[in-house]
């Protein structure tokens, strides 16, 4: 401390919260308008919405479903004018068709899912590049952008690193192992500093079909369970062979990475970075570190998985764009363990390499015969290093002020008292807490790290929660389940969360600040709430903190455990058209304050 001046603290008369509102709500003093929605126009060709109509070729046009990650690359350094970089994560088929049972028919066996159907949900998963710009005071999507772009599940995509064209990777369709279509479940993400879009593949599992192929007791059966997989959470491996399991095997492998995109060149080929390891990724917040390396922190989203960092071997050349293209495929992957004592190491992936003590564990005896085994089955390589198991790690993102490093642990409703350790004390942690991560010398390459708890979640008013907001807290400030961050220009902490909801805490999930500092540290705030059945994703400033977007993800989503159903027919809310036979619709949502000026004070 004491290198950068302390941040601002908020200022901003806190939102109240609303359980179950069929709308969204934003503190006083400020407007959030809608940008664009799930079927809105992307490229100049993309024809009209029309609800209900299961239409892939229209909708590899259009904005796709459930927008999660946003990234704001300012054109011109501009904070007026930029592209918008937008993940779509997945799709909810009972509310995009009628007559669907909820979780897109999964509980019906998919009996009235059509290919039709199918084939729009594959377009309408991936990601989109919009150009944005604000004029007299309002944002609007630039139609006919020469940057308009769709990603979708077709896309031809690039592998590259350390596990490309690997025998694991191999498919009939690409024998080469270093082609693949699409990308899936693609939930938070990353800008690196040279302009590229990191986008991360989240829960694959859900699109591989054929449970009977992890039965047997072979390695590749023991990978896939491990992995998840196959889950058959879509009927896509109805129609399409190559997510079945049993007739593409590898399939699954060719999933579940970092993607970078440049959003600039609209021909670019997407490319799949190995080097960062194969897991449920969350995100990439990321930090070029003192000495020009480029650091990648990364959450496994995954009850009793791992956080990792992956540190670039190369150093960022600021001056040179074309310099960094490949800086992704070479570097050290490791995975963090928390010790009791308040300190952390980083156990590096790599194989061959002896730990500390002289061990060998990454090892073909083991099942890694190289390092593209280490990257394709990272949880399994990891799993022998010893790291801590956490409360899913969502999103980790770094104070560019303070160096200092948060990350979410959403909840773990599966630990047990006897497995809490320091990082996860709670058992039964049905709310999540955030760890404050302090590297060793300021150094994000550096081995070792101290941590500790900036806030247990949940209710503060109920003693058997443990709770830990700051008392200044009001009852709206308190959360559970945060999943997302966004550390402004001002160096101010901002979560999102999922999982909020009437019956379990009281209010919708929404968007919270967050004091980190001094007498306030650990003081929260309500600042925007999402319609019922949303999730609160996306949070993205522009540079001049004039603009905050935030992503509303699956809104009349039914929630797990509810007695409300919600589907195409009878949603439980049609949120932001209000209009009959108009389904919610997943969208993005500009806020920025009456009368300009700084979001948050
Ligand atoms: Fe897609 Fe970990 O949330
Ligand atoms: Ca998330
Ligand atoms: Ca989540
Ligand atoms: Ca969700």
């Amino acid at each position: 401390g004491g290198r950068h001046p302390p941040s601002p603290s908020f200022d901003f008369a806190e939102l109240t919260v609303s359980p179950g509102s069929p709308t969204h709500h934003v503190a006083a003093g400020y407007d959030a308008d809608v940008l664009i929605r799930w079927g809105d126009a992307v490229l100049a060709d993309a024809p009209t919405f029309v609800p209900g109509r299961a239409d892939a070729a229209a909708q590899a046009r259009q904005f796709g479903y459930n927008n999660d990650f946003l990234g704001f690359l300012p054109l011109d350094g501009r904070s007026d004018h930029g592209l918008l970089v937008v993940n779509h994560e997945y799709t909810n088929g009972e509310l995009m068709f009628p007559g669907l049972a909820t979780r897109g028919d999964r509980d019906a066996g998919f009996a009235s899912v059509t290919r039709e159907m199918v084939d729009a949900e594959m377009m309408a998963h991936g990601g989109a590049v919009i150009e944005v710009r604000r004029e007299n005071g309002k944002w609007h999507v630039v139609q006919g952008s020469r940057y308009a772009r769709r990603i979708t599940a077709e896309t031809e995509m690039l592998v590259s690193g350390p596990a490309a064209g690997h025998d694991r990777m191999k498919t009939s369709e690409d024998p080469s192992g270093t082609r693949v279509h699409g990308m899936l479940n693609n939930c938070a993400g990353g800008i690196t500093p040279w302009g590229t879009w990191l986008t991360c593949e989240e829960n694959i599992n859900g699109y591989f079909w054929n449970k009977d192929a992890a039965k047997p007791l072979t390695p590749e059966a023991r990978a896939l369970r491990r992995y998840g997989a196959p889950a058959e959470w879509y009927a896509w491996g109805r129609f399409h062979d190559r997510f079945d399991v049993t007739k593409e095997p590898n399939e699954p492998n060719r999933f579940g990475w970092v993607v970078e995109i440049d959003p600039f060149d609209p021909t670019s080929t997407p490319i799949k970075r190995t080097a960062l390891g194969r897991f449920k990724h969350e995100g990439a917040g990321n930090i070029v570190n003192g000495d020009g390396r480029f650091v990648v922190y990364q959450g496994d989203d995954e009850a009793f998985d791992y956080v990792y960092r992956f540190v670039t071997d190369g150093k960022v050349d600021p001056g040179n764009r074309e310099a960094n293209r490949n800086l992704l495929d070479n570097g050290v992957l490791s995975v963090a363990r928390f010790n009791a004592d308040g300190t952390g190491e980083w156990l590096p992936l790599v194989h061959g390499l002896p730990n500390k003590s002289g061990q060998v564990w990454l090892t073909e005896a083991n099942g890694f015969k190289d390092q593209g085994d280490v990257l394709i089955h990272t949880r399994l390589a990891a799993d022998l290093l010893g790291p801590t198991k956490m409360d899913r790690p969502e999103d980790i993102d770094v104070n560019p002020r303070t160096g200092k490093v948060y990350l979410a642990l959403t909840s773990n409703a599966k630990r047990t008292e006897d497995k809490t350790d320091a990082a996860n004390p709670r058992a039964t942690n049905a709310f999540g807490h955030i760890i404050e991560i302090v590297p060793d010398g300021g150094d994000h390459t550096a081995d070792t790290f101290t941590w500790d708890i900036l806030i247990k979640c949940g209710s503060p008013e109920i003693a058997a929660v443990g709770a830990t907001f700051n008392p200044a807290t009001s009852e709206n400030g308190w959360f559970g389940m945060p999943d997302n961050f966004a550390v402004d220009a001002d160096g101010r902490l901002w979560v999102s969360t999922d999982g909020n909801s009437p019956r379990k805490t009281k209010r919708a999930d929404g968007i919270w600040a967050i004091e980190t500092e001094g007498a306030e540290r650990g003081t929260s705030r309500c600042f925007f709430q999402v319609p019922v059945g949303a999730e609160m994703c996306g949070p993205c400033f522009t540079p001049d903190l004039e603009t905050f977007f935030v992503a509303v993800q699956h809104p009349g989503e039914t929630e797990i455990g509810g007695d409300v159903i919600s589907t195409f027919d009878a949603p439980t809310t049609r949120w932001p058209d209000f209009e009959d036979g108009t389904p919610p619709r997943p969208a993005i949502v500009a806020i920025t304050r009456k009368g300009g000026g700084k979001i948050g004070g």
